[in-house]
């Protein structure tokens, strides 16, 4: 299986993947499907301050995440969107995903990869536990359901 970026004029096939992902776990994100549907995922394939990476096998999308460099000069790479489909989970894609998000942030100059994960998401927090990130101490309600929390987790890379 690949990992790869997604690129120019696979922005339609990206936000089907990403509505895959909300409606394989709609628990795991921030924001509500019809908030997502409506999502120009364009500048994804085309900026050069960020960018999707996409688990590829065989021409079939099975996983997806990516990050963008925060253009205040803090040198902080924030990452989204981590899914792997279900029927691949539990082979490292997860980890692979963030191995080639740090190294794309690295070639570029960040200095610190921050994301944030829904309190109550034991397996996602325990992959990234293991992978060295701790919380920061920030969190944030989801603008799906105000009444849950995310949290920030933060690692120097
Ligand atoms: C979180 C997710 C991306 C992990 O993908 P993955 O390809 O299975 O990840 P990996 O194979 O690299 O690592 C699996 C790790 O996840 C954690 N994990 C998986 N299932 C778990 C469970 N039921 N309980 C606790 N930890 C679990 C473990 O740390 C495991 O590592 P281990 O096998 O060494 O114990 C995937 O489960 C997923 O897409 N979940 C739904 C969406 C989601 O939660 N996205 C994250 C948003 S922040």
């Amino acid at each position: 299986m690949d990992i790869r970026p997604v690129r120019e004029g696979e922005a339609d096939r990206l936000r089907s993947l990403r509505l895959q992902a909300l409606d394989d776990a709609p628990h795991a994100y921030f924001w509500p499907r019809e908030a997502e549907e409506a999502v120009d995922w364009t500048p994804w394939t085309t900026s050069a301050d960020r960018v999707m990476f996409v688990v590829e096998d065989d021409d079939v999308w099975l996983g997806m995440a990516g990050c963008s460099l925060r253009g205040d000069g803090s040198g902080v790479l924030d990452a989204t969107g981590m899914w792997v489909s279900p029927s691949a989970r539990g082979q490292s894609l997860g980890e692979r995903l963030i191995d080639a998000i740090v190294k794309w942030g690295r070639e570029r100059g960040a200095t610190v990869m921050e994301f944030a994960v829904t309190d109550d998401n034991t397996a996602a927090i325990a992959l990234y536990t293991r992978l060295g990130f701790t919380p920061t101490g920030r969190r944030r309600n989801l603008v799906s359901d105000p009444s849950r929390t995310g949290i920030f987790m933060a690692k120097g890379i």
